[in-house]
Order: structure tokens, then C-alpha cells, then sequence
């Protein structure tokens, strides 16, 4: 049910975003096998190209793509030809004209993805563009809340921090707004852009967003996106946002602590909350692995040609 490309969930209907979670489940178990490898995209080869530091997305679509039996190569921007002055625009023509099937793509613009799947004839995988979306990481997030709650619809998730800057915060406003759950958004003013409200999230105090919430996600401040003067100094904004556990206590007993890395410790959120019994970061990031295997597998076509999975 996907299209040629995963480009953001703004537009993915429930039904996508469900079968790439049902995907991800079996694939998850791939990984825990001693062999973690299938033949399901055996001679597919995989670009990952990117323009910003990454660790956890980078690996987690390489490793996904290669117990796929994917073939993987990683483009650094940094020690590629963009260092010497190469558009975006050219670089896609270059490595498209290499015949990959399949470019993840991380850059620092809002749009590039959407514009590189319009340049080259490959499935493009949106990894993060700019403050705009980052798909994978919010579909990771629902189906890790799915599969400890049981459910999305209904749920209360409260969403906390640098909103303006953050494209982790917009995919899951959108995923988890599609699915059916209660988006609340707190943050320092300054960092809260009004558009968010025509998403179908509700901005309230860091208070209202907290009490009785079944999810507490919190985001690293931005602060390479950001321009200066927006935030005092990072202890006040710890003093008036940080997660600790007075104010997780505020969520329900059993409400889930997640972030999708990489942690600020004793800024958005204290390491004992980040530690705890409720945190769920360390399954954000193995179920990571499942669900860009999963889309990996239903945007290349695996389905489609009758291949199976094991
Ligand atoms: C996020 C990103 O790059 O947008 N990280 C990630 O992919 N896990 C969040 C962040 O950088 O703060």
C-alpha cells in the first residue's frame, strides 16, 4: 500500500501506517534469530545518504536493510563530492545513474527528500528533512506504544520541548493524530509555532500535557536549528521543562517515558526518568531496526513479488 516513497506521514493513510506496523512485528523477530538474515530483498542495493550527524538512524537503516539481504552503502555528505560544492540535485543524478533501488535520505532542508524522489527513478526513504518530518522515527514510536499499551486510539500523548525545531515532534503529531490518539504539546512559547494547533494537536501548560498521559515523550532542544535569543539558558528551560520524577508523576502510573535520542541527560529529561522503570527508550531503538526493515520490505516491492520474509 505504500507508493514509490516514504516521504512523511502528513499523508499516509491509517491503513499504510497499520501494515507497516503488522510488518514490523515479524521482523522484529528476524532479528533475534542467530542468523538474522532473509533472502526477501536479496540484489536490492540501498544508498544511505546524509547530510547531518547521525548514529542511531544511520546504523538502524543499514543493519535493516542488510538482514534483508539488502547490498548497503553509506554516503557521509561530509567526505563526498557535497563537500566540494555539489547540489543535491546532482548528487541524486549521480547516484542515480549507479542504479540504486532504494536512497535514504538525511539533510538538513525542509523538502529535500521530496525533491530527490522527483529527480531519480529509486524508492527514497525520508530520514529526517530538516524541522519538517522524520516518518521511520515516528512509526518506530507507534509501534512501540502500540505494542505495550495494545492500542493507539484514545490515548493520551503528551509530547514535550522544542516543538518549533523538532520533525520527530510533526511526524508523530500527524501518526499518532491518525491513529487515533489525543496529541498534547508543551514547551517554552517561543518554541511552540502556532501551526502545530491546525494539526490536530492541542498546545496547553507543561501541567495539563502531563496529567494523565499514557505516553510522555521529550525532545532534545534543537539547538543547531535554532536562532539565538529563543531560550534563556539551558538550565532554566531543565528548571521549567525537564522530565524528573515529580512530574512524571503526573502522568498515569503506568504511562510510558520515550525520546528518540540522542539524550541531553539533566536537560530534558533527569537520568533517573530516563532509567526508570517506565522508560521505553532503549525498545524505541531496537524496534527501530523492525519497522525500517518493514518498510524497507513493503516499499521495494518484497510483497509485491510474492518473495516471503523466511
Ligand atoms: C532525531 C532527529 O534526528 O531528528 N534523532 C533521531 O533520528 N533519533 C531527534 C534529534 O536529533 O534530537
Amino acid at each position: 500500500m505504500l507508493s514509490k516513497d516514504l516521504l512523511g506521514l502528513e499523508h499516509l493513510s491509517r491503513a499504510a501506517i497499520e501494515e507497516i506496523l503488522d510488518t514490523a512485528g515479524p521482523m522484529r523477530e528476524i532479528m533475534h534469530r542467530s542468523i538474522k538474515k532473509v533472502p526477501a530483498l536479496r540484489g536490492r542495493t540501498v544508498v544511505t545518504l546524509f547530510y547531518e550527524a547521525s548514529t542511531r538512524t544511520r546504523v538502524s537503516f543499514e543493519l535493516a536493510a542488510k538482514y534483508l539481504s539488502c547490498d548497503t552503502i553509506g554516503v557521509a555528505a561530509a567526505s563526498s563530492s557535497v563537500s566540494k560544492g555539489e547540489s543535491l540535485k546532482d548528487t541524486a543524478r549521480t547516484l542515480a545513474a549507479m542504479q540504486p533501488d532504494i536512497i535514504v535520505l538525511r539533510h538538513p532542508r525542509a523538502g529535500a527528500a521530496a525533491l530527490l524522489a522527483g529527480e531519480v527513478p529509486a524508492h527514497v526513504v525520508n530520514a529526517g528533512d530538516g524541522a519538517h518530518e522524520h516518518p521511520t522515527q515516528a512509526l518506530l514510536d507507534l509501534f512501540t506504544v502500540r505494542e505495550k499499551k495494545g492500542r493507539i486510539e484514545g490515548l493520551k500523548v503528551a509530547i514535550v520541548g522544542d516543538i518549533a525545531h523538532s520533525r520527530v515532534a510533526r511526524s508523530n503529531i500527524w501518526g499518532f493524530g491518525r491513529l487515533g490518539a489525543q496529541v498534547c504539546l508543551a514547551g517554552p512559547a517561543t518554541l511552540m509555532p502556532e501551526a502545530v494547533q491546525e494539526m490536530g494537536a492541542r498546545v496547553v501548560s507543561l501541567e495539563e500535557a502531563l496529567t494523565d498521559a499514557d505516553v510522555v515523550m521529550t525532545l532534545r532542544l534543537q539547538m543547531e536549528r535554532q536562532k539565538a535569543g529563543l531560550l534563556p539558558s539551558l538550565g532554566e528551560y531543565a528548571a521549567l521543562f525537564g522530565l524528573n520524577r515529580e512530574r512524571l508523576a503526573l502522568a498515569r502510573p503506568d504511562a510510558l517515558v520515550m525520546h528518540p535520542g540522542p539524550m541531553n541527560r539533566g536537560i530534558e529529561i533527569t537520568p533517573e526518568v530516563a532509567d526508570g522503570p517506565q522508560s521505553v527508550i532503549v525498545q524505541q531503538v531496537e524496534n527501530g531496526v523492525a519497522v525500517r526493515m518493514a518498510v524497507l520490505y513493503l516499499i521495494a516491492g518484497g510483497g509485491a513479488k510474492h518473495e516471503t520474509i523466511d
